[in-house]
């Protein structure tokens, strides 16, 4: 048992499903492993763990933000032992060709600072997504016909963001889309030498104010579930 999580030594598998929402990891838990079971619900941050094509798999909630999912990825790799990690999570569209329930897979994670910002001092780390991984889950979106955008993304600090003009020099920059949590996954999972990837769904968009609803909302995000452990375990 960690501080965060309460499952025993061994209960965690090597490849973590990491959803912001603990509800999501219950229900992709339910929905797509054989024989899933809770190992963890400490805080209400729901863990499962099953199988899926006969391969271990846990799906852990990571909560909203860098320095929530900061202390489920440390944990799950430093006292677990997770090997591969992937975010399953939504996002803000940010370009006109990115459109909503489309699939952004996060090449790299831009940010203003992250948990891990202090070791860097006045380097400008550069958090990029697992290569092996990314190809796998193009490849899989491409095979499911899933509308896919691969490219860098915006891992921001806050939600309801005072700061209009940074988000306008994302869009201006390429940036696929704004979601909180990738750019601190991917730095903690290369510091431990470990597979990282953020998978994301395109739930609303900062350039036309429109945002799917909470069925559609579901439906996207079987197809981004099943993309991830297909990507996993390629
Ligand atoms: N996650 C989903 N949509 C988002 C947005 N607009 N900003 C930050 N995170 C998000």
């Amino acid at each position: 048992m960690t501080i965060h999580i309460g499952a025993a030594p061994g209960e965690i598998a090597e490849t973590v499903l990491m959803p912001g929402d603990p509800y999501r990891a219950k229900w992709a838990a339910e929905t797509f492993l054989e024989k899933p079971r809770l190992v963890n619900e400490v805080r209400g941050m729901l863990g499962f763990t099953g199988s899926w094509k006969g391969n271990p798999v846990t799906i852990q909630g990571s909560g909203m933000g860098m320095p929530s999912l900061s202390i489920y990825a440390n944990e799950l790799i430093r006292d677990y032992g997770a090997k591969t990690l992937i975010r399953i999570g939504s996002c803000g569209g940010m370009q006109e060709k990115v459109r909503l329930r489309d699939l952004v897979i996060a090449m790299t994670a831009s940010s203003i600072s992250t948990p891990s910002r202090g070791i860097f001092r006045e380097l400008n780390f550069a958090p990029c997504a697992d290569w092996s991984l990314l190809q796998a889950a193009v490849r899989a979106a491409e095979a499911k016909g899933t509308p896919t955008h691969v490219g860098g993304i915006y891992s921001s600090d806050v939600f309801y963001d005072e700061r209009p003009d940074l988000n306008e020099q994302m869009v201006r920059h390429g940036i696929l889309g704004v979601e909180m949590e990738a750019a601190e996954l991917y730095a903690v999972a290369a510091r431990h030498g470990c597979r990282a990837l953020a998978v994301l769904t395109v739930s609303d968009h900062l350039l036309t104010g429109e945002a799917l609803s909470s069925a559609d909302r579901e439906r996207s995000f079987a197809d981004m579930v099943e993309i991830a452990l297909e990507a996993a375990f390629a």
